[in-house]
């Protein structure tokens, strides 16, 4: 059974940028709820992937040197304890990810046209489709059962988780790998991080949960990885039930017990989480009407979908937030989803006058704060919700 235990208000769609004349945006209920039998946690309204990912898709996983980083540095292990002969992405944004591999060695499937054109150019085979079982025959029909198969921060993304597992245990091989990366749940409740939540994260997993689905289609978890990246991730190490060869590692048990102990398994803790998160919203708008009364310019940095749910939670408008920066084109010059906050093009220029900066991507803070050197030294203080409303 589904139970609701979090009400994030009306919420636009997260990766859809208006422009500026654009006063009226959809909004919709933001529920968040738990199953008392999978345990996993889930948006209560899921919006069809079509909607969410199209042409005009503005996410760019290149567009932090921490994400770049990450990706290159599991590239190279990928191939040190795998040596894959042909490795498949399932959402490959703008190749973040494959571009590190030879050009015969990785196919990128991406929904998004603008984002899969981007590997196209560069000589990468790439889908430009959703993930399903009609494209996993395709595939397998066209280049063999696949030795792996990777997937960050995508999977949770799709709707029907059933048919997104049948079509990976349908194309990979049967001592193949599926790797999958996505925030950790754990990480979510304990910094209160409450903007994970958005119409694309239509769930949030743990270890307790993927293992559940796992099963179902007969695969397992054999090892994990904690990861900083997006607040605090995991990337799941798979295999088939079928391959006896692989051993699992020490690390799945301690996550899994951890998370038993955390009480992900139970209602409770949600319900806390829930309560947590109210009085979040209120401390965050008093710190902030605080700030303003002394008529100080604050602006978002990082105009990141959290920074959209965090942002229409609390009802914050431009007389609160002064603006937001942000280093992706495609957000420049547009409003910031369901507010009249306006985004403009990053620049040290642009912040000279700035007292405050509220952290809309706190998860890169020491990115942040390595390029903000001289904003904080000439006394410019930044703003953060996670895991409590403070200045730092
Ligand atoms: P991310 O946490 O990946 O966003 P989301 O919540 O949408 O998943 O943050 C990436 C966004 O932050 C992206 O719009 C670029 C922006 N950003 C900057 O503008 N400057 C920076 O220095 C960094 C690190 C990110």
């Amino acid at each position: 059974m589904n139970i609701k235990f979090l009400n994030l208000g009306k919420q636009p769609l997260a990766n859809q940028y208006p422009s500026f004349a654009n006063k009226r945006q959809k909004k919709y209920n933001l529920n968040i709820c738990f199953n008392t039998k999978t345990k996993i946690i889930s948006i209560s309204k899921k919006m069809k992937s079509e909607v969410m990912f199209n042409k005009k898709y503005p996410y760019r996983s290149s567009m932090s040197k921490t994400m770049k980083e990450s990706f290159k540095k599991l590239s190279k292990e990928i191939i040190k304890r795998f040596n894959p002969n042909l490795t498949l992405e399932i959402g490959s944004n703008d190749g973040a990810l494959i571009t590190n591999f030879g050009k015969k060695k990785a196919i990128g499937i991406e929904p998004c046209s603008n984002l899969a054109y981007m590997t196209k150019k560069k000589g990468f085979k790439t889908y430009n489709k959703y993930w399903n079982f009609d494209l996993a025959k395709k595939i397998r029909a066209r280049h063999g059962l696949i030795d792996l198969i990777y997937s960050a921060n995508t999977i949770t993304h799709i709707s029907n988780l059933n048919d997104v597992f049948k079509s990976i245990n349908y194309l990979l091989k049967n001592e193949g790998t599926l790797i999958i990366e996505d925030p950790s749940l754990l990480e979510c409740i304990k910094k209160n991080a409450y903007d994970q939540f958005y119409n694309e994260h239509i769930y949030i997993f743990s270890a307790i949960s993927l293992r559940k689905i796992l099963k179902k289609h007969n695969m397992q978890i054999f090892d994990i990885q904690t990861l900083d990246t997006h607040g605090g991730s995991l990337r799941y190490f798979i295999k088939k039930n079928k391959n006896k060869e692989v051993k699992i590692s020490d690390k799945v048990f301690k996550q899994l017990s951890t998370e038993f102990k955390f009480g992900l398994n139970k209602l409770s803790t949600y319900k806390k989480f829930s309560s947590n998160v109210k009085k979040s919203k209120n401390q965050l708008i008093s710190l902030i009407q605080k700030i303003k009364n002394q008529k100080k310019i604050i602006v978002g940095y990082g105009a990141t979908a959290k920074a959209v749910t965090v942002i229409n939670y609390c009802k914050i408008n431009n007389k609160l937030i002064d603006f937001f920066v942000d280093t992706t084109p495609e957000k420049q010059n547009k409003l910031l989803p369901g507010t009249d906050i306006k985004i403009y093009k990053y620049s040290k220029k642009l912040l000279s006058n700035v007292n405050y900066i509220f952290l809309g991507a706190w998860n890169f803070k020491d990115e942040i704060f390595k390029k903000e050197e001289n904003f904080i030294k000439r006394k410019g203080k930044f703003l953060t919700h996670i895991p409590k409303p403070k200045i730092i």
